[in-house]
């Protein structure tokens, strides 16, 4: 069989170890040959494809981002997209595809397998907010980046009596802002699960003050203010509908200074958390489902997703993946509340 290999949407560490592994046992174990497609559902409908073999794996497993490269495409929003796809497999004789992707790029595989397209889903995301498993990899390493900065962030506060904000990625989803926020002993998590009084936010402003300490905030780009709005970049919309987030980490910084007369400063992590190398549980995790995948595929159980559940990898219909988001439960929220002010 020919398989061809994709990795779309935001990029996250991890991906390489996915692509290592599924090549590595489908090429050992099966004798499967494989096509990396280019830059996410582009490759595909565009014919954009780069050689991929356990001699052009190796030595990945540690690299973040994806040798494959990655990107927003939609299929379903291009003319003729579906139709393109499926003339470019036939024209390149590809059997099936490992599509690796978040809630995006595996909603995309969802409809390609209804319309009869072979394929099998590998779940990522940094945000950790995919439907039907425990865990995403890639997002292990954004908390432990995260943890990193607020760890550094703690000492200059103290130095400079400053209430210091770090805004982390997170659309819909605070699941990196709660992690990181209970392991770097923030004074306050605001994830968009939980919309939040800004008048409380302050009160634990003043009273880490108050202890001699200051405050660390962690805030996730989507979390907004009771009666307030998203705070977006720009109006601008990806082929997906997502519109730029960020600005809420400065929005608070300024109502801080207006409200408790303490200096405040924002700190965004952004692209920081999707970069570089992946953690030691993040490359474990890629390459179980990386290997789980190619099994799946080995045995024809086409349109589903490899997914972690407790610490076992289970096969899951891919269009559970997308059916809705993986939110973060408020009680969670509440559980880290004691430590808040
Ligand atoms: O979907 C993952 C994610 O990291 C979101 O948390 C974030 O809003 C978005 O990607 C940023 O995407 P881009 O790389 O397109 O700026």
């Amino acid at each position: 069989m020919r398989f061809g290999v994709l990795t779309g949407g935001g990029d996250c560490p991890g991906l390489n170890a996915v692509i290592r592994a599924v090549v590595r046992k489908g090429e050992k174990e099966y004798g499967y040959e494989f096509i990396g497609f280019r830059d996410g559902w582009k490759g595909p409908l565009e014919g954009l494809t780069m050689p991929l073999n356990i001699a052009a794996t190796r030595g990945i497993l540690p690299r973040g981002g994806t040798i494959l490269g990655s990107s927003r495409t939609n299929p379903f929003k291009i003319e003729n997209g579906v139709e393109r796809i499926k003339e470019n497999l036939a024209k390149m004789n590809i059997d099936a595809l490992i599509a690796i992707g978040g809630e995006d790029t595996l909603g995309v595989a969802t409809k390609l397998d209804a319309l009869g397209v072979k394929v099998i889903g590998v779940p990522k995301t940094i945000d950790n907010d995919l439907n039907n498993t425990d865990y995403t990899f890639g997002f292990d390493t954004a908390v432990n980046i995260a943890v990193e900065a607020i760890d550094r962030l703690h000492t200059t506060a103290e130095s400079h009596h400053r209430a210091l904000i770090v805004e982390v990625m997170g659309r819909h989803a605070g699941w990196i802002a709660l992690h990181s926020g209970l392991a770097g002993g923030a004074s306050c998590i605001l994830i968009p699960e939980v919309p939040f009084d800004i008048d409380k936010v302050c009160s634990y402003v003043k009273s880490r003050f108050e202890q001699s300490y200051a405050p660390i905030l962690v805030v996730a780009e989507g979390a907004l203010p009771k009666d307030g709005d998203l705070i977006t970049k720009d109006s601008t919309k990806d082929a997906f509908g997502h519109v730029k987030l960020s600005g809420i980490g400065e929005w608070l910084a300024n109502e801080i200074e207006k409200r408790t007369g303490a200096e405040a400063r924002t700190s965004i992590l952004g692209h920081i958390q999707r970069g570089g190398t992946p953690t030691a549980f993040d490359r474990v995790l890629a390459t179980r489902f990386g290997l789980h995948a190619i099994t799946a595929a080995h045995e024809g159980d086409w349109g589903k997703m490899v997914a972690l559940h407790g610490t076992a990898i289970k096969r899951v219909p891919l269009a559970s993946a997308t059916e809705k988001l993986k939110t973060v439960d408020p009680a969670l929220l509440a559980e880290a509340e004691v430590f808040f002010g």
